[in-house]
């Protein structure tokens, strides 16, 4: 096998197997004993993944590396001379090739924050974005507000989990709430259960395998959910080939939201008020430009009104929450 120092390979994973793409380094490019240094190891890899068109070429070097070296990105810069083993180097190399085709950062690393929590991902799984962090903020506020009485523990239902980034983080900030998370896909609920187990909150977050409402039925929930909260597929089919690369290397059950993209919307409207308490929450992610469908989609729910809709960081409607009408008596 050849030297993994030698040179950067484009065609192959595995260093040294197919052909380079920034030649071959001289001895002088190396600290002792052939090693070579951090800062000139991401100043190649910087090079490379510009060259390749990947956004922020140096914040993705430096995280992989960063990953490879088990050290905050943050503090490579002061390491700049410290020397990485070869087998680092080649770690890294692999990394950086498969990040230059497109392979998503947070499946590389294998983590993604969402709100302050750090999730375990991998390709199995939708990536959590920032975005939903706002859905998140929103329920929190509402259950912390006067939407709740204070004795109650709050029972929420999270259809679409994933990874169980919105589950997990509402649990986390509401300690009396108990979280039902549904997901399709069995490979989505094994990184779900990970991650609640290691953010020690799988007393409190129930995840079962089914198709949305589906595996609800017999948890004797009608009436008396709190918050059913969920981020559903929500691309329209047509509009998926022209995704980021990255982004259609996510699962595509996890994007697909119909012909419209409104699919899952009309399936959960309808059926949340079974479940929802009166003066419950039902709180929505949604697609760009899908706003005004959606809200006639629950102004044809008698039981439901409307509360808010709120805008994400890019000024885009994004989140619509509301709520279980409270019918007057006689
Ligand atoms: C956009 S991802 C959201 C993941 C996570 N909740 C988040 O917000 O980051 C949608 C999720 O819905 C799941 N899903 C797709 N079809 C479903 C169905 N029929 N029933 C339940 N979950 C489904 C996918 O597997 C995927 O995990």
């Amino acid at each position: 096998m050849s030297n993994p120092q030698s040179k950067w390979t484009d065609g192959s994973l595995a260093p040294g197997e197919s052909e380079s793409f920034s030649g071959s380094v001289s001895c002088r490019h190396y600290g002792q004993a052939g090693r070579v240094t951090t800062r000139e190891t991401l100043g190649r890899a910087v090079r490379f993944l510009r060259e390749k068109e990947i956004e922020s070429p140096r914040l993705n070097a430096e995280i992989l590396l960063g990953h490879v070296v088990d050290r905050p990105h943050s503090h490579l810069c002061l390491e700049s001379h410290r020397l990485l083993s070869i087998s680092q180097l080649a770690k890294f190399k692999r990394q950086v090739v498969k990040r230059s085709r497109h392979e998503p950062l947070s499946y590389l690393i294998g983590r993604q924050s969402f709100v302050d929590l750090s999730f375990v991902v991998n390709s199995k799984v939708y990536i959590p974005r920032p975005e939903t962090e706002i859905l998140v903020d929103e329920v929190l506020k509402l259950l912390r507000g006067p939407f709740l009485h204070a004795h109650r523990r709050p029972l929420i239902v999270d259809l679409g989990t994933g990874c169980g980034n919105i589950a997990i983080s509402l649990a986390r900030g509401m300690p009396e709430a108990i979280v039902y998370a549904t997901d399709i896909s069995a490979e989505a609920l094994g990184v779900a259960v990970h991650n609640a187990e290691l953010h020690h909150l799988e007393d409190r977050v129930v995840f079962i395998k089914g198709d949305l409402f589906d595996p609800l039925r017999e948890e004797n929930l009608a009436g008396r959910v709190d918050v059913i909260v969920s981020n559903p597929p929500y691309v329209a089919t047509p509009e998926i080939e022209s995704l980021p690369p990255e982004v259609r290397r996510e699962p595509r059950i996890a994007l697909d939201g119909g012909k419209e993209g409104l699919d899952f919307y009309e399936r959960i409207i309808p059926l949340s008020s079974r479940f929802l308490r009166r003066g419950a929450l039902l709180a929505l992610e949604i697609g760009h430009g899908q706003l005004e469908k959606i809200q006639h989609m629950i102004a044809r729910q008698e039981d439901m009104e409307p509360v808010r809709v709120v805008k994400d960081y890019q000024g885009i409607d994004r989140i619509v929450l509301s709520k279980e009408r409270v019918r007057r008596e006689g």
